[in-house]
């Protein structure tokens, strides 16, 4: 019986983690031990037959080395601070995270089992112990195509994104909508009068957004009604901290080197969407594989969460969109064509849940592996 140390289970990817081990029963034979960087000593949750217990302090390293695995949620600050002193401590459990302090660390392994599972047995049986999450565009990227690596198809991968607020966080998520109120707010009685005239109301609309009172606190700018083209830092060779993870993170989960890396880049966006990110891609084949063998491919790859959605409007525009997709852990993967530039270039489309495979899922899962 694992002895499992919670942590960061109260924020936005903790709840959603505790809501999908909730669901598959995860809390059957395991210990869990719920801690609290702000609240030791008070209640931790109760459920599924957990009888109510403490809630020890997270900085306690060693309440912490009493647990078999920890989970945490609570973000990169947390793991900066202690996750080197616990292991300092002599601690050899397993460490799954998903916050990006330690994702590109040599002893640590991205997580995403549906695509590497391999990798992660391989470092299983070597002894590793620390597990982390993939940054959420990279791991829904490729549970979307991650056939198409495993097949050696791909020369390169151009990325161009379409992020939900969520992957700012649960205020940014606020901040959308109240955004969308004060437009709304700004123009209602204009919209209730059809005679009124369009131009008025976006004159208004702009007007509003651009006054130093709209909502914008945590995004730096509006986003509702537009759109971010940068996520995370800027680094020194120009691209995003985002975008940098496209192509680092990509080839540490397909496990390539520095002999089989292959290049992935493109522009990270904030669009208005709530947790759903999508991502167009263009991806160079190797060489011109007939559409039907790729679609076939993906078809029949045994990843049960890809839904391969026709290149068709109607099928399109019904499944292929964060409304269709969101709070499910259906990856959907669609626009599926060659491209005018010629039959090694593939053209895709890809909507996933942040939260749930972006986040949540592959540490769950993880921790199922280490119970197998
Ligand atoms: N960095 C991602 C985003 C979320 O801002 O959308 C976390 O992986």
């Amino acid at each position: 019986n694992l002895t499992v140390g919670l942590v960061g289970w109260r924020g936005m990817v903790g709840s959603v983690l505790i809501q999908r081990m909730r669901e598959e029963n995860d809390f059957a034979g395991i210990t869990p031990v719920f801690f609290s960087t702000s609240n030791a000593g008070g209640a931790a949750p109760s459920f599924d037959g957990i009888s109510p217990s403490p809630l020890q302090d997270a900085h306690d390293i060693a309440a912490l080395a009493a647990c078999d695995a920890i989970i945490t949620c609570q973000g990169g600050d947390y793991t900066q601070a202690v996750h080197q002193p616990l292991r300092d401590s002599g601690w050899t459990g397993y460490w799954i995270d998903a916050a990006s302090t330690l994702r590109m660390e040599h002893d640590s392994i991205i997580i995403l089992d549906p695509v590497n599972r391999s990798v992660i047995d391989s470092a299983l049986a070597e002894g590793k112990k620390d597990f982390i999450g993939g940054n959420c565009t990279v791991s829904l990227m490729l549970m979307a195509i991650g056939e198409l690596f495993n097949k050696g198809w791909v020369e390169w991968v151009s990325a161009m994104t379409y992020q939900a607020a969520s992957g700012s966080g649960a205020n940014n998520m606020r901040e959308l909508i109240n955004g969308m109120g004060v437009l709304y707010d700004a123009v209602k009685d204009k919209l209730a009068d059809p005679a009124s005239a369009i131009l008025e109301i976006d004159k208004k609309i702009a007007a509003t957004q651009r006054s130093a009172d709209f909502p914008q606190q945590y995004f730096g700018v509006p986003l509702a009604g537009s759109l971010i083209p940068y996520i995370d830092s800027q680094l020194e060779n120009k691209q995003s901290r985002e975008e940098w993870k496209g192509g680092v993170e990509t080839n540490k989960i397909l496990g390539n080197n520095a002999e089989n890396n292959i290049a992935i880049d493109g522009m990270c966006v904030r669009v208005g969407a709530m947790r759903c990110h999508a991502q167009g891609l263009t991806i160079k084949l190797k060489k011109d594989i007939p559409l039907e063998e790729i679609e076939a491919a993906l078809r029949n790859s045994g990843n049960q969460w890809l839904d391969v959605v026709e290149d068709d409007k109607e099928a399109t525009m019904k499944r292929l969109t964060p409304v269709a997709v969101t709070g499910t852990l259906t990856v959907a993967l669609g626009r599926l064509r060659k491209l005018n530039m010629g039959g090694e270039y593939l053209g895709a489309f890809t909507v996933g849940d942040q939260l749930l495979w972006g986040a949540a899922e592959p540490l769950r899962r993880m921790l199922n592996i280490i119970r197998e």
